[in-house]
């Protein structure tokens, strides 16, 4: 009798012990506070410096307007820079039905620079909610203050466009544990362009490389993996695409790049190359590798990243590139 009721106490009081946990994350978190002393610049150099960020290494308007996925690489619509509606659901990989967020003046005009700033580098919202890292918030967390600062003054630039998107609905159990991943950031002192390799880590850290470059297992990049490829994205015109592998290693990696191949590469994709995306018929290769957003990096950005990636460590790995 003695051990039943010790049972049934234990059993009590884990549940009350698990009760308790979900509701501290349920209704304490996420807990991150506002960073009232923010300021953002109004000078036309660092408006210029946050377009330059926002669409060629953050990329933050590659995901925050409609792209045209009946082309490679599936170019942003004109018209459409910051109104959002990208969808990423669980056809694709995700724990629930993500849309990114309309962040042109016309949604975030009543947004405090703070709320804003905490938003792009922790993951909470104006309402305190939490946003799931598809909006890659953990690498704007490890970058500049004063490069975020910059991003914001342009995307309070932007046309303000009216286009209302549907609430993210995150799957159970993430609907709750969404509240665990905020985190507070930990920002860094952008690197001297002189200081190649730190510059080039820097870089690499906004651009996200290593997240969609790294294979996942149940959304956590698999240790001693990174940058080897093989993460798969079903692509909207059909098929399955992996990204490559971009450690240094000679047969499988980037390792025979070399560092103008590697440029050139890029650039073939920027504005002033006048290249134009081929349409791609249902079943055919493409991409979410936003490669035209990337080929606008300034070369010397670039030479950088190919400085840092020679650098990481070589893993052979062979990957298949794209499966119908
Ligand atoms: C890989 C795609 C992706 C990239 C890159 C990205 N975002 Fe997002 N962003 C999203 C998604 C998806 C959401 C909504 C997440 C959710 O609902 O949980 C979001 C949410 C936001 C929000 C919250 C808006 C609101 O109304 O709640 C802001 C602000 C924002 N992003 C700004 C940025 C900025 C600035 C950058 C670049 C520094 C950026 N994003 C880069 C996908 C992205
Ligand atoms: C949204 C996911 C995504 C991001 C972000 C991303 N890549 Fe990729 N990348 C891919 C995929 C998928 C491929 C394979 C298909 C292709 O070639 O486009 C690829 C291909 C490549 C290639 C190989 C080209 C070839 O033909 O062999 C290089 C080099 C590369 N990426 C480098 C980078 C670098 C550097 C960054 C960061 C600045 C980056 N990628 C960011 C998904 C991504």
């Amino acid at each position: 009798m003695r051990i039943v009721k010790i049972i049934l106490l234990v059993l009590i009081f884990s549940l009350v012990a698990i009760a308790g946990y979900v509701g501290y994350v349920k209704w304490a978190l996420p807990d991150i506070a506002l960073r009232k002393e923010v300021k953002i610049p109004t000078d036309s150099a660092s408006i210029a410096h946050g377009k330059y960020l926002a669409n060629s290494v953050a990329v933050c308007i590659d995901c925050h307007s409609q792209r045209d996925w009946s082309k490679l690489a599936g170019p942003i619509v004109l018209g459409t820079e910051g109104q959002g509606g990208e969808r990423f659901d669980q056809n694709a990989g995700f724990p629930g039905v993500f849309f990114s967020k309309n962040i042109t003046p016309d949604n975030l005009k009543n947004w405090s620079d703070a709320e804003i700033f905490r938003a792009i580098t922790t993951g909470v919202d104006k309402d305190n909610k939490a946003l799931f890292p598809v909006m890659p918030y953990m690498h704007y967390g490890q970058c500049d203050p004063s490069d975020i600062a910059d991003i914001i003054a342009y995307i309070r630039s932007l046309k303000p466009i009216k286009n209302e998107v549907e609430n993210s609905v995150p799957d159970f159990p993430i609907s709750i544990l969404i509240n665990t991943m905020p985190q507070e950031a930990k920002f860094v002192t952008r690197p001297a362009a002189s200081d190649k390799l730190a510059y080039g880590k820097y870089l690499v850290t906004m651009a996200g490389c290593g997240e969609c470059h790294t294979k996942q297992d149940k959304g956590k990049p698999l240790p001693g993996m990174e940058f080897a490829g093989g993460f798969e994205f079903k692509m909207p015109t059909g098929g399955i695409v992996s990204s490559v592998n971009i450690t240094p290693d000679p047969e499988t990696g980037i390792g025979n790049w070399t560092e103008e191949a590697f440029v050139n590469f890029f650039r073939q994709f920027s504005a002033d190359s006048g290249y134009v995306a081929p349409p791609v018929v249902k079943g055919a290769l493409n991409t979410p590798m936003p490669w035209l957003m990337y080929g606008n990096m300034k070369t010397d950005d670039l030479k950088a990243i190919y400085a840092y990636l020679r650098t990481v460590k070589p893993i052979h790995n062979k990957v298949e590139l794209f499966k119908p």
